[in-house]
């Protein structure tokens, strides 16, 4: 009797050995054979009152190893079930097939421009400087003759650091002026792109961040001449060997006399229209003849050296070029939008 039933367990242990499946169906019919809650292991583990005392150890250690051997077979089972799916995912694969679409990134509009102005400017003998982003008073306003008190501190509200009465983000790229005409010798000529704060409530036409390139030619005998030829150029650069500019009184505390620049770009279209409420002049950019107070606050003899200073924004100049109506799509960086922009260098 108790024979009969070791060979049973021993043919068992055969038959699960030799099992193979070919899905997940036939593997959890496996599962359900020899390791679920009937199996068919468990009615033998009822035969050990039927075993000789003597034997007892043996049929234990047999129906201990038959059981290891179902679940041994059963994660080797469900390796090769997945290792096939692999195979059919492998075979589906057509290795003849063109390849996708490569799409390739694209510049942001602000790097567009502002690559733009770089390439104008660097054509006739300017140099790209970058500094600072958090600087003190002295540099963004003292320097650029608006001392403490003065009103138009009160023009670009500033944001201080945490705690200081002193260091402040640049409200704009001229404090790059000062820290230029500190550390060189004239002849000095300079553009200084980078990015400005200013504490405004952002919406649709201004941003509490932007960026700027600012322009600075310092040398003997630099005159409003000087400055209007060169700010021609860039105009007919930028906008077209036709573009026209006119230049208006205007007031910076650092330079003296002031200006901004319109360029021309006539009522006769729809864009042109809106971009100039009517009136067929875009204003640009604001510039100047440097304030013989800033030379001497830097350092450099107002006696001998004279010298015109610009500044612009590259989100205004963007939204421009492009037509974008909003500032803060310009942020937002929606790829869907920033990609849409193409650049020619
Ligand atoms: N810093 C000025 C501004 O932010 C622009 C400017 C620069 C004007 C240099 C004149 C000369 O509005």
């Amino acid at each position: 009797m108790s024979e009969a039933i070791f060979s049973k367990a021993k043919e068992m242990k055969e038959e699960i050995l030799a099992q193979l499946v070919s899905n997940e169906q036939e593997l959890e019919s496996f599962r359900i054979q020899y390791l679920g809650t009937k199996n068919q292991i468990k009615p033998l583990f009822a035969e050990m009152r039927n075993i000789s005392n003597e034997r007892k150890k043996e049929f234990g250690q047999l129906l201990n190893d038959l059981k290891q051997t179902a679940e041994h077979k059963f994660e080797e089972l469900k390796g090769s079930v997945s290792g096939s799916a692999n195979e059919g995912q492998a075979a589906d694969l057509d290795l003849t097939a063109p390849p996708g679409e490569i799409v390739l990134g694209s510049r942001h509009p602000v790097s567009i421009v502002l690559n733009r102005f770089i390439k104008i400017f660097t054509k006739i003998g300017f140099t790209v400087v970058e500094d600072r982003e958090v600087e003190d008073d002295w540099h963004n306003f003292t320097a650029m003759n608006t001392p403490e008190d003065h009103p138009a501190r009160d023009m670009q509200d500033t944001f201080y650091l945490k705690d200081s009465t002193t260091d402040l983000l640049r409200t704009h790229t001229s404090s790059v002026q000062a820290r230029v005409m500190t550390s060189q010798k004239p002849p000095i000529r300079i553009i200084a792109p980078g990015r400005v704060y200013r504490n405004e409530t952002i919406s649709a036409r201004s941003h509490c961040q932007f960026h700027q390139v600012e322009g600075l030619y310092v040398d003997e005998n630099v005159s409003f001449a000087d400055m209007k030829q060169t700010l021609d150029y860039f105009a007919k650069e930028m906008y077209g060997p036709e573009t026209k500019i006119r230049l208006r009184p205007s007031f910076f505390p650092f330079t003296e006399p002031s200006a901004e620049m319109d360029v021309w770009l006539g009522t006769e279209t729809e864009n042109a229209r809106k971009l100039t409420k009517g009136t067929g002049w875009l204003e640009v950019l604001g510039c100047g003849m440097v304030d013989p107070n800033v030379l001497e606050n830097c350092g450099i003899d107002s006696k001998k050296y004279s010298g015109f200073a610009f500044g612009i924004g590259i989100e205004r100049s963007a939204m421009q070029k492009y037509g974008i109506s909003d500032i803060r799509m310009i942020f937002e960086n929606d790829i869907r939008f920033i990609s849409q922009f193409k650049s020619e260098i």
